[in-house]
């Protein structure tokens, strides 16, 4: 069984990648619902958060996690080695990666929260695989609200007016890549493309899916999901279905972290 992990819907992006990957992998989903938005807060809360998440799902002995959460993988994940039993994947190196390989020029754009920006971790990573890019981060916080609150279709007004004002910016920069570091941001892909209609648009997700799949081929389960979150069971399993649709054999649990 592998575990999912993010503060909300955002991970359901990676979520859509596992499924198509590994039809037959048994995947828990875990969305700390009772505390999303994880990227405004400080680093310590945002480590705390991921600490007692991944303490939880080490009792589940998962084969492997994957944080799909730009947050916990730029704050938490890089001093986090060796911590647990299991093999964890976050989602910042495989993004950067395809980034990087995105962009000839090196313009590339950085979007997530605004714990990950402040982190500079993107921008160190990306410097030192492309020591002359010209990284642009810009923290967009107001789209992981949008993305939980579902204002996320590409002909959304809300939507679109959010993405137009926050992103103006970036427009002069003429990014080749944009690196949707928040993996929220995703669900606002066709609103983003719109305004940048030659970027590359990176999901990373998608690509942390693909560099687990070696991983997944011994995952023979039978494609069973559980969500396990903290707060709202209900209404995330409505999000859930309407973001990446109804699938047998789901289930949804609300847990407590506290012991
Ligand atoms: N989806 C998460 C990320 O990739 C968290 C967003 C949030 O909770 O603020 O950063």
């Amino acid at each position: 069984m592998v575990c999912v992990y993010d503060s909300g819907v955002g991970g359901l992006t990676a979520l859509r990648a596992l499924r198509r990957a590994a039809p037959r992998c048994d995947v828990v989903y875990f969305g700390d619902t009772a505390r999303v938005p994880y990227g405004v807060r400080d680093d310590a809360t945002v480590s705390r958060y991921a600490r007692e998440v991944l303490d939880y799902l080490a009792a589940l002995s998962p084969s492997a996690v994957l944080v799909a959460c730009g947050t916990v993988s730029t704050v938490f994940l890089p001093r986090a080695h060796g911590r647990y039993p299991f093999p964890i994947f976050g989602i910042a190196e495989a993004g950067i990666r395809a980034a990087v390989a995105a962009a000839p020029s090196g313009r590339i754009a950085v979007l997530g929260t605004e714990a990950t920006v402040r982190s500079g971790y993107f921008d160190r990573r990306i410097r030192a695989l492309f020591p002359h890019a010209e990284v642009t981060s810009l923290a967009c916080p107001l789209f992981v609200a949008l993305a939980e609150c579902g204002y996320t279709a590409a002909d959304d007004p809300i939507a679109r007016v959010a993405t137009e004002t926050l992103l103006s910016p970036l427009l002069a920069k003429r990014p080749e890549a944009i690196l949707l570091g928040c993996t929220h941001f995703p669900w606002l892909a066709a609103q983003i493309a719109r305004l940048f209609p030659e970027a590359a648009l990176i999901d990373p997700s998608a690509e942390a899916v693909a560099e687990l799949a070696p991983l997944l081929a011994d995952e023979v389960g039978r494609g069973k999901t559980e969500y396990l979150v903290t707060d709202g069971a209900d209404s995330f399993l409505r999000a859930a279905h309407r973001m990446t649709g109804t699938a047998v054999g789901e289930t949804v649990r609300e847990v407590s972290l506290t012991v």
